[in-house]
């Protein structure tokens, strides 16, 4: 998700007090559970309201956790701490704002998409563990992945780019005919940039599956090439499975604050540091002390530039809000070539029958953020690059039950019809 989500609770009461590091961990392991905690959904009517509101968040130190574009009429929802309820009730009514309790316990939603899910039991039927009817731990994942490039040598090759910065190894699968000995141009898919966001890898690694296991799918193959990486931040994404799950950022240690991570969206090295970031290692969108200063981030670049000739359409899965975003993202500022991307966009988000997505300039749909992948992708020269974000549009925003993992597969999947007939001529 591209929101600017500031955790002020961490930032203003600890960041500036080194001596205060052992207690802000306390704080961080009493944070993972969500237990009492609400999202509120608040709709502005005017500019003063949005200033209120801006005030009394900053004040009670509440996660903006999705915020509208500035002149729409779009919820804003907050994540909000048991303790600062009442206080935030009565600020709200003194200033006339309603609002709707979206959720109304954190942490019984939470519970409530992972309970079911079931770690690592091997289907020795099947050969590997994984499916799309729960999420999974990321042993499930890349034990996919070698399992789909041991049977299908043919098909499938696992790239290792690099470690994650707790030295997980990083994979980008490539999917190809390898009896082919022409060279065809390529596009690139990842997922899990953000680690709470676990729609995006679910999502990468059912694409891999019809592109490697559907014999239906291979035409896909016949003139385009796949790099498609699932987990880019494997850090953050086993942090959410194990200990808080929403956390954003990798789980970089910065010897200079107890905070941790960088967020890896913020970090790519275009336009790095500009509208949208924090130099605040405590904030969601922390930026880093200079781009790709996260292995992740640095291995991925360092990947993609070596294949910068062929591939020619970059594809980053994000949740939530339904829309699929074209650069620039750093400021509403748009390529010569826009239309041409917004054409495809457009094209492909009409194969989309069961969710409606909006399409348009990132900065503009949301707002601006610098630093993306996909602007860098952008600026490396690849012209066709995407963020889309999943769904849904908030009913349960990051926490998006595992009973819609295939549906939300299901109706994207086509979409890459559009993409490889486009990437097919150039
Ligand atoms: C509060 O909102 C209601 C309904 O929108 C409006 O009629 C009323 O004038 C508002 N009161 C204040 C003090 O803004
Ligand atoms: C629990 O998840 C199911 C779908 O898996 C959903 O229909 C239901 O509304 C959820 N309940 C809560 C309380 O979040
Ligand atoms: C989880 O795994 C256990 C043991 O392997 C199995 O009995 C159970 O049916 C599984 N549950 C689900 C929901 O897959
Ligand atoms: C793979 O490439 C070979 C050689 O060009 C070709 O004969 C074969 O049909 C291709 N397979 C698929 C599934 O496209
Ligand atoms: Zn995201």
């Amino acid at each position: 998700m591209l929101t600017l989500l500031v955790l002020l609770v961490f930032s203003s009461v600890f960041a500036a007090d080194p001596s205060a590091a052992t207690e802000e961990v306390g704080i961080d392991e009493k944070a993972l559970s969500y237990s009492g905690f609400q999202v509120w959904s608040i709709t502005i009517l005017s500019n003063g309201e949005r200033e209120i509101l801006r005030k009394i968040t900053e004040q009670y130190n509440v996660e903006v956790w999705k915020e509208p574009k500035t002149d729409k009429a779009a919820a804003t929802e907050l994540l909000v701490a048991p303790q600062v309820q009442k206080e935030l009730k009565v600020k709200l009514t003194q200033a006339n704002i309603s609002y709707v309790i979206k959720i109304n316990d954190l942490q019984t939603t939470i519970d409530n998409g992972t309970a079911k899910h079931n770690t690592s039991s091997i289907n020795t039927k099947a050969g590997h563990s994984m499916d799309w009817t729960s999420y999974h731990r990321l042993v499930d994942i890349y034990g996919y992945l070698s399992y789909l490039a041991s049977t299908y040598p043919g098909r499938v090759e696992l790239i290792n780019i690099g470690t994650s910065y707790e030295k997980r190894p990083l994979y980008v699968v490539r999917i190809f005919n390898c009896s082919s000995s022409v060279v065809k141009p390529a596009i690139w898919i990842d997922g899990g940039i953000h680690a709470r966001e676990w729609i995006s890898p679910a999502l990468a690694t059912y694409i891999i599956r019809q592109l490697v296991e559907v014999p239906a799918n291979e035409a896909l193959l016949t003139n385009v090439d796949w790099y498609i990486m699932p987990v880019m931040n494997p850090d953050g994404y086993e942090y959410t499975h194990t200990s808080n799950r929403l956390w954003r950022k990798t789980r970089s240690v910065m010897s200079w604050t107890s905070c941790r991570g960088v967020d890896p969206n913020r970090n790519f090295g275009y336009k790095w540091g500009g509208l949208g970031t924090s130099t605040n290692p405590c904030s969601e969108v922390y930026k880093g002390t200079s781009a790709f200063t996260e292995p992740e981030t640095l291995a991925t670049s360092n990947f993609i530039k070596s294949k910068a000739s062929s591939i020619k359409l970059y594809l980053t899965l994000h949740s939530y809000g339904q829309s699929a975003l074209i650069p620039w993202g750093y400021d509403v500022v748009y390529p010569s070539d826009y239309s041409d991307m917004l054409t495809l966009a457009k094209a492909a988000v009409a194969k989309f029958s069961k969710y409606r997505y909006s399409v348009g300039n990132s900065a503009a749909l949301y707002y601006p953020a610098a630093g993306g992948s996909d602007d860098w992708a952008k600026s490396i020269g690849i012209k066709y690059s995407y963020t889309f974000e999943l769904s849904d549009t908030g009913a349960y925003g990051f926490l998006l039950p595992a009973s819609n993992i295939l549906p939300v597969c299901q109706d994207f999947f086509p979409a890459l019809d559009v993409f490889a007939a486009k990437v097919a001529t150039l």
